[in-house]
This record gives structure tokens, sequence and C-alpha cells, in this order.
């Protein structure tokens, strides 16, 4: 594979993309980002998401899912908006401007449906964890107009790909790119340095975050940092870079030397973005 160009985002680059509320700003405005994730077997995905969203500064977090995960995250977060779904599908829930889709879905039948009625949305649809699993299985699922940006970890685009893992940790930055071009999306790989990479531009490496990170349930609240920087209106590759700075930066704030959890980079966010804009 031919070796990409490479480009790193700097604080300030960061400050410069992401958006501030105008003085005449509203919730729509600001963006309202959908997050399908969660079943009644893995509850807690979809409140690491929400949480990862609502820090982001979206002006409005919509939740749909089975039972108990909507009822878990109502509990957490009441700025919430949830939905629990009926029947597999996201009809009716209304001016969503982008999708965060699968963390804790599942795989199974169920889950399908609902991946395969938010793909037919016309918003931009950031796909990660069991989503990857559905898209990987059936590819038909990513033929859309509108934006798609993947999220995976080198294994779950092992997966999407058809290609081994050795394989990809020994390239990621050329294997994140060939995977954009040939599936027509953004690709944003994780690990200890993250990749964002589109067919036609320079690949993004991002180094902010710290290896404190490699705990379970980071990658939720990467992706609702990410979904609500999409519902923001920045596009695939400017809001996967940007979210990717931010979340390492809010590692390195939560960790401080020690252990953190996946809540604590959430919390930390907000402080991730206060510094991006004091230093940028
Ligand atoms: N250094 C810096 N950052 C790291 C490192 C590291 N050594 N290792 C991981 N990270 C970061 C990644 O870049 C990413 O942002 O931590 C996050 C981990 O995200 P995921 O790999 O998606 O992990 P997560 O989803 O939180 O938890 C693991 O994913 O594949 C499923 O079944 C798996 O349930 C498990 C879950
Ligand atoms: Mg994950």
């Amino acid at each position: 594979l031919p070796a990409p160009d490479v480009t790193a985002l700097t604080g300030a680059d960061v400050a410069d993309l992401l958006p501030r509320p105008a003085t005449e700003s509203d919730k729509y405005r600001r963006g309202v980002v959908g997050i399908a994730a969660g079943s009644d077997l893995y509850t807690g995905a979809a409140v690491l998401a929400v949480g990862g969203a609502l820090r982001a500064g979206a002006g409005m977090v919509r939740h749909v899912g089975q039972h108990a995960p909507v009822a878990q995250v109502r509990s957490h977060w009441p700025e919430a908006v949830v939905t629990e779904l009926e029947r597999p599908s996201i009809d009716g829930v209304g001016r969503v401007q982008a999708w965060v889709l699968g963390p804790g879905l599942g795989t199974g039948a169920w889950a399908h449906e609902v991946a395969a009625s938010v793909l037919a949305s016309d918003v931009p649809v950031l796909v990660d964890a069991d989503a990857l699993t559905l898209v990987s299985r059936d590819r038909s699922l990513l033929r859309r107009t509108a934006p798609v940006l993947v999220t995976p970890h080198a294994g779950e685009l092992s997966r999407l790909i058809g290609a081994g893992r050795a394989e990809i940790e020994a390239g990621r930055l050329e294997h994140a790119r060939a995977a954009a071009a040939e599936l027509g999306v953004t690709v944003l790989l994780k690990g200890s340095t993250t990749v964002v990479a589109e067919a036609d531009r320079p690949v993004r490496v991002n180094a902010t975050g710290t290896s404190w990170l490699a705990t379970g349930g980071t990658g939720d609240v990467l992706a609702g940092v990410s979904g609500a920087l999409l519902a923001q209106g920045l596009d695939c590759y400017d809001a996967a870079s940007c979210a990717a700075h931010l979340h390492g930066l809010a590692g390195r704030i939560a960790a401080d030397g020690a252990p953190l959890n996946a809540a604590d980079v959430a919390a930390a966010i907000p402080e991730a973005i206060r510094r991006v804009h004091d230093e940028g």
C-alpha cells in the first residue's frame, strides 16, 4: 500500500475548528445528536456514549434503545431525551442531526434492524463497536449517500476489511487510508496513537492520549464526543480528529499518572476544551 501524506492537528487547529455557541443560538442550532446504543444485555456503553456527547457540547442528546439501557441512561443523565424503541426503528425520532450507532447494541436481528434504520437516515452516522460487526457481515448497510465515520480498533478494522490484525498493526496509516477508500467512509483507527483517514486527504495522526486510556468503555466515550461534533456541523474528518485530540487530552487530565475510568474521561472533556481554547 502507498505511504500516505501525514499531518497532525495542533491544539490551535482544534480551537479554530470547535464550534462556539452564537449569542442567538438555541439547543437545536447547537446540534442534536442521536445515540442508538445499548441493549438489555449491555447497558453501560450507552451511558458512556451519552456522557461523552453531553460533555462535548451538543445542544441535545437523544438516546434510543431497549428498555434496560434507556432506564440506565434516564437515571444517569436527566439531560438526555430517551426513547424506548417498541420496534427496531428510529422512525419518528425527530430532529437528529447526526447519529452514533453501535456501542453495546448487540449483533442479533434486532440490532441489525436498528442499524439499517439509522443508516437509512439522511444525516451523518458514526459506526462503532457492535455496529462495526454488523456492517462487516452486511456491507450493504453502508450503501447510503450521507457521510459515514467508522471508529474501529485494529481488531474491528481487521474484520471490516478482511486483513490480518498483525498486518494492520504493521501499517496502520496505510490500512486506515485503504479502508476509507474501499468503503467510501472516514476511518478513525484507535490504538496508542489514533489515525484519521479519508481517501483524498492527508492522514491525521493524534498522540495526545495516554496508555491509561486502555480500559473498557473509553471507546464509547470517544464515540459520543465525535457524534456531538458531527451534530454541530463538523465534517467526519474534522469531527474525528478534534474528538481524538480532546479525548486524548481528557485522558491525560483524568489520569494524571494514575488509573482512570471511562466516566472520568467524559467528565474531563470540558476541561480539555477549555485548555485548547486557552492555549490555542
Ligand atoms: N495508548 C493511548 N490510547 C489508547 C491505548 C494506548 N495504549 N489503548 C487504547 N487507547 C484508546 C484508544 O485509542 C481508544 O480511544 O482507548 C480507547 C479504547 O477504545 P476501544 O478499543 O473501542 O475500547 P472500548 O470500546 O472502550 O472497550 C473495549 O470494545 O471491542 C470491544 O469487546 C470489546 O467490550 C470491549 C470494548
Ligand atoms: Mg469499542
